[in-house]
């Protein structure tokens, strides 16, 4: 299926592509990269082990920084509207990619893709012209690169082979396969394969899972922030580190944004910044568990409440509670945390509160920006919108201990 391109261009009077052409299929590659955003939004809540969840929101991230990319270059091109102009077979095998019967089937399905995308890439590249497409030369080079280190990745951390993706004995990625063959490929070949294979299973993502842990993690509490205060650096630096391990329920309400903001009419800026978002939490998790075993801790204990309570509020709540309120809430600890640590000596452990200091008042900047956009045409003020999270809070508060109010 990735001949269509040099099949395209072989027709061509001239090697390379029009502008036409090289909108219709940025307009593809786009999609399908936003169709692995949303699926691994998905599949962060859903696989068991926290390295994979970790993994994958490093993938994540790769993939929504091709899509910006792709759709930076449609904006300059009059690329028109990203979701009207997808034809159903294409969006039908990008929404498929979440619907994986299981983490190794979703993982094959995810190489499927990704090899797909480095073919036709690649096939853009050897067809472009080297003068009129220079901008697209530059472009696809920067994310086939990126693609292949993302193929040699899962190759090397996972259970699944990408080469084998669609190999008989895999039928989630030889089903997923045949989805995009029947779309005529990422590149929409006019010769389009008629054999789709029957789908294995009738499963589908269930969006209302809760975050999953394998059995090496179990719900507990974190003690106070100033019950830390006045511990050995060791003990202290411990159970901070925890509470940094824990910043994986920020990133679940963050994937429950990205999955919900799926079709929303918004500015590309948005959707690359709610997945730097994510990704800078999964990445805060991340430094918990690094300075957690150094200290010969192995990371056990998790806490989602916030992320559960939060699930029943609409995605404008939910963002604003985030951004606006966990994130402004836990602040005024972050530098207190950098200075300690660089007064102990800590080199590590202040390189960490440094770096995740800094990506929180990211974080509130994003809050601010896309909570007003959101309420261009509100009646509501961001007060408004604050007092109705407290409405929703008000029913967590009721079954919280005595004292222990959600962060608000
Ligand atoms: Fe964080
Ligand atoms: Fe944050």
């Amino acid at each position: 299926m990735a001949n269509a391109i040099p099949v395209y261009a072989d027709n061509q009077a001239a090697k390379g592509f029009g502008i036409g052409k090289t909108v219709e299929l940025f307009r593809r590659f786009a999609y399908v990269e936003q169709s692995c955003v949303r699926a691994l939004a998905g599949w962060f809540l859903r696989v068991p082990a926290w390295e994979a969840k970790i993994k994958l929101g490093y993938y994540l991230y790769a993939h929504a920084e091709r899509a910006h990319e792709l759709t930076g270059r449609l904006e300059e091109m009059r690329g028109g509207h990203r979701d009207a102009n997808i034809e159903p077979a294409l969006d039908r095998a990008g929404e498929e990619i979440v619907h994986a019967p299981d983490e190794r089937g979703f993982m094959s399905g995810l190489a499927v893709v990704l090899r797909r995308q480095a073919d036709v890439y690649r096939a853009y590249l050897a067809a472009a012209n080297p003068a009129a497409n220079a901008t697209e030369i530059r472009l696809l080079h920067r994310l086939l690169a990126d693609v292949e280190r993302e193929i040699a990745d899962i190759a090397a951390f996972g259970s699944v082979n990408p080469a084998s993706a669609e190999e008989p004995g895999n039928a989630w990625g030889l089903y997923l396969g045949s989805l995009f063959d029947a779309a005529g490929g990422i590149a929409c070949s006019e010769s389009r394969s008629g054999a789709l294979l029957p789908r294995p299973g009738n499963e589908r993502f269930d969006w209302t899972v809760p975050m999953t842990f394998d059995e090496r993690i179990r719900g507990d509490e974190f003690g106070s922030y100033e019950s830390k205060l006045a511990l050995p650096l060791r003990e202290r630096c411990i159970g901070e580190f925890e509470v940094y391990f824990n910043e994986l329920y920020a990133a679940a309400i963050a994937a429950s944004v990205i999955a919900d903001s799926w079709r929303i009419s918004a500015p590309r800026q948005y959707f690359m910044d709610i997945a730097h978002h994510f990704w800078d939490e999964v990445r805060h998790s991340e430094f918990g568990a690094i300075r957690l075993l150094e200290h010969g801790v192995v990371p056990d204990k998790a806490n989602m409440m916030l992320f559960e309570q939060s699930r029943n509020m609409p995605l404008l709540h939910r963002y604003c509670y985030l951004t606006l309120g966990l994130e402004i809430f836990f602040m005024p600890r972050k530098s207190v945390r950098t200075r300690y640590y660089e007064e102990q000596g800590d080199v590590l452990s202040t390189l960490f509160a440094d770096v995740d200091w800094s990506d929180e008042m990211n974080h509130v900047r994003y809050g601010k920006k896309w909570v007003d956009h959101f309420l261009q045409d509100d009646h509501r003020t961001v007060e408004d919108v604050q007092a109705e999270i407290s409405q929703y809070l008000e029913n967590l508060n009721k079954h919280l201990p005595e004292g222990k109010k959600a962060p608000w």
